[in-house]
């Protein structure tokens, strides 16, 4: 029998496959439809200081392989979220949890790290640096190595679960960004975020989203993501979380082998709800069909 678990800053997940944040809300409404104890564990929805409604309507627009949002980090609010998911989470859902946090400013991500801090469930803190569809927020502390680095010491010394930074492949150089989160204290990086995109409705001549531009993801970003994990994992020496278009077992293997510890799934989710599910079941006969018994052992093996 193979061997799919991995370890993560001391975490044992059963296997590597994590829905990524954004695609999973904070789990019940897939829990409705399949034990979700099988994951490795789940990136719960972006969750800020103060409730937020999300950017205005249409959000989304379809791509070929590929779809681009805009949600704008729609979420009840940090106390909410502490006071009401992640209980109804603990009555389904046995597992850590990665704690998926966004703020407007260094202040308010800290305020929501301690928060998350205090949850018996919350395994990993996740730090979004990179959500491209807010406006002085989000993506503007990932796209400099001083502002990531200035959000990943205040938050680091504010709590004390791991604390993994999510950066935007929307920059010059990733592995810079990278390095000077592990240099701050980061103990693992998440990547890929959306790539920044647009899609024009030329009957109407206006651009299909709302607000112009938003985060392209899906199969299509997926050769961007093991490209960008394997320079980052070349880069630094804490674990990475990869994603970006990842679909079928083929992907998880693949991700693992340009680098990352652990494999986030986003957009396939949005297709089929039981994509991780349908992951998790065929990953033991990839393994075997490549030769591979421990899957921690092909992690980061392409030199
Ligand atoms: O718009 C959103 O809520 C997306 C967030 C992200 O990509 O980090």
């Amino acid at each position: 029998m193979v061997d799919t678990s991995v370890i993560l800053s001391g975490i044992k997940l059963d296997n590597p496959v994590i829905p990524a944040s954004g695609t999973f809300g904070y789990g019940k409404e897939f829990a409705e439809l399949y034990d979700i104890n099988i994951l490795g564990s789940f990136s719960f929805k972006g969750t800020t200081k103060e409730p937020r409604f999300g950017n205005p309507q249409p959000r989304i627009a379809e791509c070929y392989s590929g779809m681009i949002n805009s949600v704008g980090l729609q979420n009840p609010g940090v106390d909410a979220v502490s006071a009401k998911e992640l209980k109804e989470l603990a009555t389904f859902f046995r597992k850590p949890v990665i704690a998926n946090i966004s703020g407007f400013s260094v202040e308010e991500f800290v305020d929501c790290a301690k928060i998350m801090d205090k949850e018996e469930q919350v395994g990993i803190i996740e730090v979004n640096v990179s959500c491209p569809n807010v406006h002085n927020g989000g993506m503007s502390f990932g796209v400099f190595p001083e502002s990531a680095a200035e959000v990943t010491k205040a938050v680091k010394s504010a709590v004390n679960k791991p604390v993994y930074i999510k950066l935007s492949p929307n920059v010059t150089d990733i592995t810079q960004i990278a390095k000077a989160c592990e240099e701050s204290g980061a103990d693992g990086i998440s990547l890929i975020n959306t790539l920044l995109g647009m899609r024009i409705d030329i009957n109407r001549r206006k651009p299909v989203i709302a607000n112009k531009l938003g985060g392209f993801s899906g199969p299509a970003i997926f050769p961007v993501a093991v490209g960008m994990v394997y320079r980052v994992a070349k880069t630094v020496n804490i674990p990475i979380m990869g994603m970006g278009g990842v679909s079928r077992a083929e992907d998880v293997i693949e991700m693992m082998m340009a680098g990352a510890a652990a494999v986030q799934v986003g957009a396939a989710n949005l297709v089929d709800p039981y994509a991780c599910k349908n992951i998790i079941e065929s990953l033991p006969g990839v393994m075997e069909r490549l030769g591979i018994e421990k899957v921690s052992d092909i992690i980061g093996i392409v030199e």
